[in-house]
């Protein structure tokens, strides 16, 4: 279970520290914006099944949330984070200063171009920006052997793994799948805000994924404009308020769009309830 949990907040000590434990062993990368739930720890223990030592980062990244979005409200909760990363087995916090991570004069973006145009990219297209170079700083500093990222960022994973390829990263990245609530509701920091009907009606991304699942496989349904049908039905009926964002079906490797549903077939949403946005996604082949 839990050992000696290390919390380093400068960004020296870190190299120093991660420098010495490449030559003893192997390195698990497992980056957060913290306010932890059983998503973010279950990609510690798939760090652990492939590394020696797991090193979590916790950084809410400001370059990654739009001037409109919700970075100052953004959920933290640092004591609670490191008693749940002590527990799942995390070895070393790196909790690094705003102000050191992006010092006066920072100006060097690291960007992925086409895979960042669609889905989150096209509604938030600030977002990939902020993320590629974040994710980057971290490998640098810390220069892991392995990296765990979420499913239930699919498209974030697609983009990081290409900047692995094209950067020349040796890096191996592993997906963990989306962990879920009891009633299926995708884990997320900011399910936090949701009153307990609003909740309720969170769980519709999940219910409308399942609704195309349903009608490709039982009654072999691959039109996309049909599909999409179903699924807005299926939201708008468990929340009449929600906004869809977008349903889109795109092939799991490159996410170009597709109008018929095939083996390699993703299905990304992203709805906002109640002033939320939230995203969720299922493979539909
Ligand atoms: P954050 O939203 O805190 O998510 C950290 C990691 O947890 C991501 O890889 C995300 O995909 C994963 N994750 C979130 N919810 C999950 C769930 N329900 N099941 C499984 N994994 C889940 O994603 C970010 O932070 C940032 O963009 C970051 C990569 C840290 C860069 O700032």
């Amino acid at each position: 279970m839990a050992g000696n949990i290390k919390i380093i907040r400068s960004i020296k000590k870190m190299q120093a520290v991660s420098q010495q434990m490449s030559r003893k062993g192997t390195i698990g990368l497992v980056p957060t914006m913290g306010f932890l739930h059983e998503g973010h720890l279950s990609l510690i223990r798939q760090a652990k099944k492939q590394s020696d030592k797991v090193i979590f980062t916790i950084f809410v990244n400001p370059t990654q949330f739009a001037p409109n979005e919700d970075l100052s409200k953004y959920p933290r909760d640092e004591k609670g984070d490191i008693a749940k990363i002590k527990a799942a087995g995390g070895d070393i916090v790196f909790i690094p200063k705003r102000e050191n991570i992006y010092p006066d004069g920072f100006e060097t973006y690291v960007n992925c171009e086409k895979i960042t145009q669609t889905l989150e990219g096209k509604s938030r297209p600030t977002h990939f920006r902020g993320v590629t170079p974040i994710v980057a700083k971290l490998f640098n500093i810390i220069r892991p052997d392995i990296a765990v990222f979420g499913q239930k960022d699919y498209q974030q994973v697609m983009v990081l793994k290409k900047m692995v390829v094209d950067l020349d990263y040796p890096i191996k990245m592993i997906i963990g799948s989306t962990v879920r609530e009891k009633d299926g509701l995708a884990m997320s920091s900011r399910n936090k805000y949701f009153d307990a009907s609003q909740r309720k009606e969170a769980i519709c991304l999940f219910q409308a994924l399942k609704t195309a699942k349903q009608l490709i496989k039982s009654d072999s349904i691959t039109e996309t404009v049909k599909l999409r049908a179903s699924m807005k039905k299926t939201i708008k009926k468990i929340c009449p308020t929600a906004k869809i964002d977008y349903i889109a079906f795109s092939d799991f490797e490159s996410l170009k769009t597709t109008n018929k549903v095939n083996k390699n077939t993703i299905c990304s949403l992203a709805v906002k309830l109640h002033g939320v946005r939230l995203i969720d996604n299922m493979k539909m082949g």
